[in-house]
């Protein structure tokens, strides 16, 4: 759905825009959640398998589990965190109810993991999620900022990225704990943990994909808001501070697997998300936020590539380009947009 938004446009009109297609997005959000993402961690067919796997597990990654089970379990205080940015926009707070039960599940994969696995009892996984819960996150020590829903959602993409990067990783490591089982036609299969790690794997990729599209739908109308939110953000970026009763095995275990190694974190998390928003690095970031201050103050800006789409740019209009390096180039036929 394309908004149309007649120039020349208020900051009042743009706001609106941008709430209008906020909506939109998330209704395409539900809409897809309902129907490709039901799953239920109870339900799950891989649990099944769990009891004869288990003792092929490693002492690190049952650590990693745990680790795991511990940051998914302090959902509520993220919710709350993105509740609490929305303001008065219910949208978006509904967004978050909806997201926070998806992040649920993710806690209660891993616990169901752990216990029909063997690798631990119920009361050992209540005990760590209970001890985890004691402590609680908030986005403002995290990220050092007030969180508005343009701020948790620029945090938000790389934290996804990454918590579906390091999924994938323990799948495939889990996966060759099991001895790499293939099917008749040479096909990888996961059994077990290494499927069921699989559902929260798809979610977090559509939980980046969501918050990527809000980033991207305030990057078109209030440009350099977007630039400055990704680069507070991005900064001194860090997965969720959070105390785990196993805080140091489990670091020692994740640096051990690698996960959370910083070059991996720039080159398979921080870089492809600033890719999606058009530009190749941090430094294509740092400099288009400079350059983006010696626009004139009504510019319109589109990545390049990427048409202008939902704006009409009126005669007076200056419309730029912006490179994957963070230049902006002057448009000779914005109407070619
Ligand atoms: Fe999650
Ligand atoms: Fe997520």
């Amino acid at each position: 759905m394309v908004t149309i938004v007649p120039g020349p446009f208020t900051r009042e009109g743009k706001e609106a825009a941008v709430q209008k297609e906020v909506r939109e997005n998330y209704d395409i959000y539900f809409e897809k959640a309902a129907k490709t993402r039901l799953w239920f961690p109870d339900k799950l067919k891989e649990r099944d398998d769990m009891e004869k796997y288990g003792h092929m597990i490693t002492d690190d990654t049952k650590e990693i589990l745990f680790g795991f089970m511990g940051v998914e379990s302090i959902v509520d205080d993220y919710v709350f965190g993105g509740i609490k940015a929305a303001g008065n926009s219910l949208t978006t707070a509904q967004l978050y109810i909806q997201w926070g039960y998806e992040e649920s599940r993710h806690g209660k994969t891993f616990q169901t993991s752990l216990i029909d696995s063997g690798l631990a009892t119920k009361e050992e996984t209540d005990k760590f999620i209970a001890e985890t819960q004691e402590y609680h996150w908030t986005f403002e020590e995290q990220t050092g900022y007030q969180a508005t829903p343009l701020l948790a959602s620029a945090y938000a993409i790389f934290q996804e990225r990454q918590t579906r990067w390091n999924y994938t990783q323990t799948r495939i490591k889990i996966w060759e704990e099991y001895g790499s089982p293939r099917a008749k036609d040479g096909s990888r299969i996961y059994p077990a943990i290494s499927g069921a790690i699989g559902f929260p794997e798809r979610d977090e990729g559509a939980h980046e994909a969501n918050f990527t599209n809000i980033v991207r739908i305030y990057m078109k109308y209030f440009p350099d808001q977007a630039l400055d939110a990704l680069a507070k953000v991005s900064n001194h970026y860090k997965m969720p501070v959070v105390q785990l009763p196993n805080a140091e095995e489990f670091i020692r275990c994740t640096l051990a697997a690698g996960l959370g190694n910083p070059r991996t974190v720039i080159n398979d998390v921080m870089n492809p998300c600033l890719n999606r928003m058009g530009l190749e690095s941090r430094q294509a970031l740092k400099t288009a936020i400079k350059n983006f201050n010696l626009l004139s103050e009504d510019a319109i800006v589109h990545v390049e590539g990427k048409p202008l789409e939902g704006i009409v740019p009126d005669e007076t209009s200056e419309v730029y380009t912006m490179t994957s390096t963070g230049e902006f180039i002057l448009d000779k036929n914005p109407e070619a947009n």
